[in-house]
């Protein structure tokens, strides 16, 4: 890379694009395109690319940003990754991975994690796996967030690499079986946080990818029966009333309310105004200039008759 990108430009970037769950950042993305793929978590920043140097440059960029965690991915099958040599692909190339977790944490503080699947294609889940991580945990990864089923690369798309390939639970439990010393989470299929309570029996934690996107409000009770808090969860209508300061912080930035707003589209999923309101925020939080006045009708269409909000005139 020629042009030397700073921790402002990519800053400038990211706030544009918040993501509140894995999602690409395609604002960052383009920025850094000839240096790696960027997406944007609550607070890990996910990164692929199999150039160790350029790699710990965008580590680099990403601590100075305020991540507490960069998270090399080593698990998307999708064509465009492949093409760069990211991604799922670099499971066929273990020694690859650790020369990146190495150079990435000779250039950060923060941990550095690793995000994969059992394997590709025909490698073997039990051998070609357990090298994987070995290989990988020696260069120094010590947390291996681990989607447990294959991808396959040629012939399915990235969506049927979420649901065709079998899931093989039991091979992530022996992993932690084997490797005691390392943190190991298991993702894949949780639709919910019994299954993912569940999964705590045998494995260091669990991660929700489309369940906590589809009905975010599972995740209101994590802190109660996962980490022990008191208290009532907050009510959906807390947690958008929440949410309305820091989207104005965010839209006086330049962000734009639909970088915010499609991620809660599923906060009254199965609730009886949980339609409306979902269209009332993907058809209004879209338009241009469109404010915090957007969440606060959808709020109050989502809860009228519910003791207190009162829906405007477009309510069903
Ligand atoms: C829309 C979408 C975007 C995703 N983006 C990423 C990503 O940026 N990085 C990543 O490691 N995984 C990403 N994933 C994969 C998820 O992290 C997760 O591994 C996958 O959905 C399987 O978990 P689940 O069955 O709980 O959904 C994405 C998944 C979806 C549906």
């Amino acid at each position: 890379m020629s042009e030397k990108l700073t921790a402002g430009d990519l800053k400038s970037d990211l706030a544009k694009a918040h993501a509140w769950a894995l999602a690409p950042v395609e604002t960052a993305h383009d920025l850094v395109r000839n240096l790696t793929g960027v997406y944007q978590s609550l607070r890990d920043l996910d990164i692929g690319r199999y150039d160790p140097a350029r790699l710990a440059e965008a580590a680099a960029i990403g601590e100075d940003f305020g991540y507490d965690e960069i998270n090399l991915n080593v698990g998307c099958p999708s064509d465009r990754v492949q093409e760069g040599r990211f991604g799922a692909c670099l499971m066929r190339e273990p020694a690859l991975v650790g020369d990146c977790v190495a150079a990435v944490q000779a250039r950060v503080r923060i941990p550095v994690t690793v995000k994969c699947r059992i394997g590709v294609d025909d490698q073997d889940a039990e051998t070609d796996f357990r090298n994987f991580i070995d290989t990988v945990a020696t260069a120094g990864c010590r947390v291996f967030v681990v989607h447990a089923r294959k991808a396959w690369l040629e012939g399915l798309s990235p969506k049927e690499n979420r649901e065709i390939p079998p899931l093989d639970y039991a091979r992530v439990h022996r992993l932690k079986a084997e490797r005691p010393d390392l943190t190991i989470v298991l993702n894949g299929g949780l639709g919910d946080l019994d299954s993912a309570c569940g999964q705590l029996q045998h494995v260091d934690g669990a991660m929700l990818g489309r369940a906590a996107y589809q009905t975010p409000y599972l995740l209101a009770d994590v802190d109660r029966r996962i980490f022990g808090a008191s208290g009532a969860p907050p009510t959906r209508a807390d947690i958008i009333e929440r949410l309305i300061p820091y989207a104005g912080h965010h839209l006086a930035a330049g962000c734009r309310l639909n970088n915010i707003a499609r991620h809660i589209l599923g906060l009254y999923h199965g609730r009886p105004r949980g339609r409306l309101y979902r269209r009332i925020l993907s058809e209004q939080a879209v338009r241009a200039g469109a404010g915090v006045e957007v969440l606060q009708q959808a709020l109050a269409v989502a809860e009228a008759g519910a003791g207190g909000a009162v829906a405007p005139a477009a309510a069903e």
